[in-house]
This record gives structure tokens, C-alpha cells and sequence, in this order.
């Protein structure tokens, strides 16, 4: 049995932001959720506290060596209060992420009883707009105060919470992609399907170069052949190609997003048919040049559904779908963006 979550509330609630003028994670909630770990105690002293600085010993373990896990979902406004989407999924992926990075797993129902706790205390919170949600982001980091190399003997568990809208300033138009065939984001073995720090960390500077470039993100390729598509910046990808769907397989080296798994199953419903597997970047620039690149997008809990309009590879622009948003791209959106409202039918059970 866990122990009972105490709550300690702000003295004066901050101002809210007007949804209009929401941006993506700047702002933050009056409160944040707090836990502790040790060795002896577990996971212990679960509490809502007003948001604050972190207090955290400099030589605190991850500080240096990079221990720190995290998770990313979105509480929606809807006609019948706060709805979650999935989120025994984001627990089930904090643990698997936990146990790659030695990190003690938390009880997976604990988990989601803390999140809609930090939800309820902050409900007023969650913008209304469409197209605005309230982003979640439970963290661990390690705080042993230690600089040998070694797991961490304690740890914090926090939940913060941001009104966001749509995750590129431009909202889901679709964007410039740079195929990246210098640096690489994951290798099988590595990190590449836990939602770490040094993951995103590693990313920054390809993501940066293509950003010099004139380009919003980039698509990783695979790290030892640098032949097949992996991801595209921190999302999932998906291209349509001959009216199939393709998608890379997860592997060990992509993140097993829950949008991307949503996604798989609302296209096999509508009876398209879905390939998971690798799928070499010289199939997609032939598919391109045959005329039978239709659409591709990237799949993210932030993002929900981002189109691509272009990839660069080695120079050879390919503009797909007249750098539209495409039509499987924008059904996925308006779905599942409805299912998460609560304003469509919820066939799969998806919102909580
Ligand atoms: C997400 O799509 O939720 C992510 O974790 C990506 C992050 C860079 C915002």
C-alpha cells in the first residue's frame, strides 16, 4: 500500500495565462507533484506542494552523469472534467525506462493516482481553446551526493504540469526535415527506447545544424548502416507510400511512443494497411522519385501529428504532398485530438 498523498496548497494562486496567448512549456502550474527514494524507505513521502526551485546538492549524481528519466502526457478539458489519455501506457514506459537507466520502478497504478492527484489540485488550469491541453511531465532524477559512477542511492520523483498549445509555433502546418547522415540519435543496445535526458541531449546538435540550415528538425537514420529511418526529431514517423502506411519497428533503438501505437491501431481500424519494419531512406527517395511518396509525419505526445513537407536528403529535396498536410494525416489529428477532448466516440477505451 502506498501512502496517502498529502497536499500543502499556494497562499495566492498565480495569474493564468489567456489560452490565446499559450506557447508550448513556459508556463507552469501553482503546484508540483513530490517523492522521494532510498534505499531503506522505497519510494516514499508522496506530496502536491507549491510549485518551486529544486534543491539539489551539486555533486548530486545527476548533475554529472546524466540518471534522470521522464515522461511525457496531457490532461484535456472536456464537457465531463479532466480526461487522460493512456496513462497506465506512460507508466508502464517510465518503468521499462527506469529499469534501463537503474533507476527503482514505482507502482504503476501509484503513478497514475499522483498524476490525476497534481490534475485535480490544478484543474483550473487546463486551458479550453482548441488545440490547448495541459502538458505533464513526471521526471526522477538521481540525488545521491556522490561523484564515483555508480546508481544512484536516492532519488526524486516530480510531476509538473504546463497549459500548452501547439507544440511548433506554427502550429500543425507541415515542416522541413534535413536527413541527418552524420550524427545519430540511438544504437541497438544503447538508450534509444528510453525516454532519457542524454537521448534529447544527443540530438541537439544535428537538430541545431538543421536549424542552420533553414530546417525545422531532422530524421534520424539507423546508427550502424545509416540506411534506415528511425525517427523524426523527437517523434515517431510514419510515411505513406502506394496507399500502404509504413512505419519503423521500435527495435531497441526508437522510443515506443504512444502516440505512434494509437496511431498503428486507429489505420488498421480504418483498414489500412500498416507495415511496421525498417525502411531504408533510398526506398523512400525512390518511392519519391516513382511519384509514390503520398504523405509522411511524425507521431508525439507534444506534437500529437506533425506533418512533413519536405526531406533533404544528400540534396535531393523531396516536397511531399505539395507541402500540405496530407488527408491520413489530418483524420489522425482530428481523431485523435476528438477522442482526447472527449468530443468523439472513445471506441478503445483510450480516455480515463
Ligand atoms: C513528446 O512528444 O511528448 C516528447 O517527449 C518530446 C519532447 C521533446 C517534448
Amino acid at each position: 500500500m502506498m501512502e496517502e498523498i498529502k497536499v500543502e496548497k499556494v497562499d495566492k494562486r498565480k495569474a493564468r495565462p489567456a489560452d490565446g496567448e499559450l506557447s508550448f512549456g513556459r508556463t507552469f502550474t501553482d503546484h508540483m507533484f513530490t517523492m522521494e527514494y532510498d534505499e531503506n524507505k522505497g519510494w516514499h513521502d508522496p506530496k502536491v506542494v507549491p510549485y518551486q526551485p529544486l534543491e539539489l546538492d551539486p555533486a548530486a549524481a545527476c548533475c554529472h552523469y546524466g540518471q534522470t528519466t521522464f515522461e511525457g502526457l496531457k490532461a484535456y478539458r472536456s464537457n465531463n472534467g479532466a480526461l487522460l489519455f493512456r496513462p497506465e501506457k506512460n507508466a508502464e514506459r517510465f518503468n521499462n525506462t527506469n529499469r534501463r537507466m537503474c533507476i527503482p520502478e514505482m507502482d504503476p497504478e501509484f503513478f497514475v493516482q499522483a498524476i490525476k492527484e497534481a490534475v485535480r489540485v490544478d484543474q483550473d488550469w487546463i486551458p479550453a481553446k482548441e488545440g490547448t491541453s495541459l502538458y505533464i511531465r513526471p521526471f526522477i532524477l538521481a540525488n545521491e551526493v556522490y561523484l564515483g559512477l555508480k546508481p544512484s542511492s536516492h532519488y526524486k520523483f516530480v510531476i509538473i504540469m504546463s497549459p500548452v498549445a501547439a507544440y511548433y509555433p506554427q502550429g500543425i502546418k507541415p515542416t522541413r526535415i534535413y536527413v541527418e547522415t552524420e550524427y545519430v540519435r540511438a544504437v541497438r543496445g544503447g538508450t534509444g527506447s528510453a525516454k532519457t535526458g542524454g537521448n534529447y541531449a544527443g540530438s541537439l546538435k544535428a537538430q541545431s545544424s538543421a536549424a542552420d540550415k533553414g530546417y525545422d528538425e531532422v530524421l534520424w537514420l539507423d546508427g550502424v548502416e545509416r540506411e534506415y529511418v528511425e525517427e523524426v526529431g523527437a517523434m515517431n514517423v510514419f510515411f505513406k507510400i502506394d496507399g500502404k502506411i509504413v512505419t519503423p519497428e521500435l527495435g531497441g533503438s526508437v522510443l515506443p511512443g504512444i502516440t505512434r501505437d494509437s496511431v498503428i491501431t486507429m489505420l488498421e481500424d480504418w483498414d489500412y494497411d500498416v507495415e511496421v519494419r525498417k525502411i531504408s531512406i533510398e526506398d523512400i527517395a525512390q518511392a519519391y522519385k516513382d511519384g509514390r511518396l503520398e504523405e509522411a509525419f511524425g507521431t508525439g505526445t507534444a506534437a500529437i501529428i506533425s506533418p512533413i513537407g519536405e526531406l533533404n536528403y544528400n540534396g535531393l529535396k523531396m516536397e511531399i504532398n505539395d507541402f500540405e498536410t496530407g488527408e491520413v494525416a489530418s483524420k489522425l489529428y482530428k481523431t485523435l485530438t476528438g477522442i482526447q477532448t472527449g468530443k468523439v466516440d472513445d471506441p478503445y477505451n483510450w480516455t480515463e
